[in-house]
């Protein structure tokens, strides 16, 4: 099966899919349908040496799609058998759950906090009954002895009465109760505002187009996140900003793939070339551009400086570190950290710089060594242990971050 899926995936699923037209006919179900009028094996091996030998299976699917030749395939029986094996067996995908990172965490500290609560409430519907019973058995005694009932009081008067009396206890739930709620608004103010990490559904906006991270930053042929990456966000590497690459980027890339696997995708790319301005058909520009409108996805306050070079080329971290496993599981972009001040002095306090063969460093050193005005005393903490965090080297100090 296995076997199967990669022989189909490597030879075939560029003009195949098992249960839909895409270049060539869908394959489920071909196998059978072959038996005993035509030799499948030897039409796959080779589709227009096959054909002269006359069969009429062969011809008639000739006719419905010439001139479209299917080209030659260098497989044994065996695997052409594990292909049409898998293609059988296949299934369409079950809708898969969208996973937004962990779900919203049902926080074990605040339901134990919440039945402490639900007690308490207990002990004071406990305590006011218990008092009533105490009055009437008061009044039972008043009246025993002849003085008569008790004078009548309310309710609210009644629970003022016991608070009164119990009021060690009274001012411990009150002081409870003010200290939960604060504690629970203030988990709340944390995340307002935050639209990525583990305690909030990430951002992810719809854009207008259906662009899709994983297939082109994974699985694409040619790339990885390092090459791809790099020539669809080139100013990542020598500039603040990363930058969206501009309709004609995508356009010569999809110059040749103009069809996508699904009907879905091979939409989105004529939303290309409708913006890019580009006919396909004829070849050439219409002269009719418009840029596409993305959503912003990221969005740090103005008041914060944020230099993806500085990032990126200096400090060498990977574009996955801050966005997450875009190459393996975002069909569409989203936050992935929280981007909150806290989640960079985090960083900035754990994370050593690389200065060992950085070009950017070996200059700094050259000018510091022996300068002692000049050099920071924690540059010549690194040149005596050859350790430095991105604080020690000041990457806690508001100005740097702060405009
Ligand atoms: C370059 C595109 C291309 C590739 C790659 C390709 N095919 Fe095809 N295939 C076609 C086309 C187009 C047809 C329709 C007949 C024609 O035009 O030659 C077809 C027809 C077929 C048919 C006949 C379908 C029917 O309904 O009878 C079978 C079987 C088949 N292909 C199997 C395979 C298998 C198995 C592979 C991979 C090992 C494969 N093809 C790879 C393009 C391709
Ligand atoms: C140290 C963390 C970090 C690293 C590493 C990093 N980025 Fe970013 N990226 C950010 C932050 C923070 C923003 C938001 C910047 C802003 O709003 O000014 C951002 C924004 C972006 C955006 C803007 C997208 C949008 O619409 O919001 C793109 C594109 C991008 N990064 C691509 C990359 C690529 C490609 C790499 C790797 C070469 C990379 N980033 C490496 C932190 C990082
Ligand atoms: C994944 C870890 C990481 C995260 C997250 C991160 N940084 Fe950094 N940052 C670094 C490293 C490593 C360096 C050191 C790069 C170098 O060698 O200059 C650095 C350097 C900097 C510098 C230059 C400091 C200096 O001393 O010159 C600034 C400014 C900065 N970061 C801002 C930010 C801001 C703003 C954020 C959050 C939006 C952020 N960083 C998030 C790792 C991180
Ligand atoms: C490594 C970078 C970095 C450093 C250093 C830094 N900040 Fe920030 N700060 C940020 C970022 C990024 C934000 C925006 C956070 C957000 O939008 O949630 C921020 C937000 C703030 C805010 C606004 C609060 C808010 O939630 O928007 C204040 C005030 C602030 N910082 C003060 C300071 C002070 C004071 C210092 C020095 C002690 C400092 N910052 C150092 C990155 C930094």
């Amino acid at each position: 099966m296995a076997q199967g899926e990669k022989l189909f995936k490597g030879n075939c699923a560029s003009c195949h899919k098992v249960d839909a037209k895409l270049t060539g006919p869908a394959l489920k179900g071909v196998k059978a349908k072959w038996e005993g009028k035509g030799d499948i094996y030897a039409w796959v091996k080779n589709s227009q040496a096959y054909l002269k030998t006359g069969n009429p299976m062969a011809t008639a699917i000739w006719e419905e799609y010439k001139p479209t030749i299917m080209t030659p395939v260098a497989l044994s029986n065996e695997e052409i058998d594990a292909v049409f094996h898998y293609v059988d067996n296949w299934a369409p995908p079950v809708a898969k759950v969208v996973d937004n990172g962990p779900a919203a965490p049902t926080d074990e500290g605040s339901n134990n906090w919440l039945w402490l609560l639900v007690l308490a409430l207990l002990f004071l519907v406990v305590g006011l009954s218990l008092s009533g019973v105490k009055r009437s058995l008061a009044n039972a005694v008043n009246e025993a002895e002849g003085h008569g009932p008790l004078p009548e009081t309310t309710r609210m008067q009644t629970v003022r009465a016991w608070m009164w009396e119990h009021k060690v206890f009274t001012s411990f739930l009150g002081l409870f109760l003010v200290v939960w709620v604060i504690l629970q608004l203030w988990d709340a103010a944390w995340v307002i505002g935050v639209y990525g990490g583990d305690e909030v559904p990430h951002y992810k906006p719809e854009q207008p187009i259906l662009f899709n991270h994983t297939l082109h930053a994974g699985k694409a042929d040619k790339g990885n996140l390092a090459s791809n990456g790099q020539y669809c966000h080139s100013s990542a590497e020598k500039s603040k900003h990363a930058g969206i690459p501009s309709t004609n980027v995508c356009r010569n890339g999809h110059k040749a793939v103009n069809a996508g696997r699904s009907e879905a995708g091979t939409k989105e790319i004529q939303k290309i070339y409708a913006h890019a301005g580009w006919d396909p058909d004829k070849g050439a520009y219409t002269g009719k551009e418009e840029p596409v409108r993305w959503v912003k996805v990221h969005n740090l306050p103005d008041h914060a400086y944020f230099n993806h070079a500085q990032h990126v080329a200096v400090g060498k971290i990977e574009c996955q570190t801050c966005h997450g496993p875009i190459d393996e599981k975002m069909d569409v972009a989203e936050q992935w950290a929280p981007l909150t001040m806290g989640w960079c002095i985090d960083c900035h306090n754990k994370t050593e710089v690389k200065m060992a063969g950085n070009g950017y460093y070996d200059e700094v050193m050259a000018r510091l060594k022996g300068d002692e005005k000049l050099g920071h005393h924690e540059l010549k903490q690194y040149l005596e242990d050859g350790k430095i965090t991105v604080k020690e080297l000041g990457g806690w100090e508001c100005a740097k971050c702060h405009y």
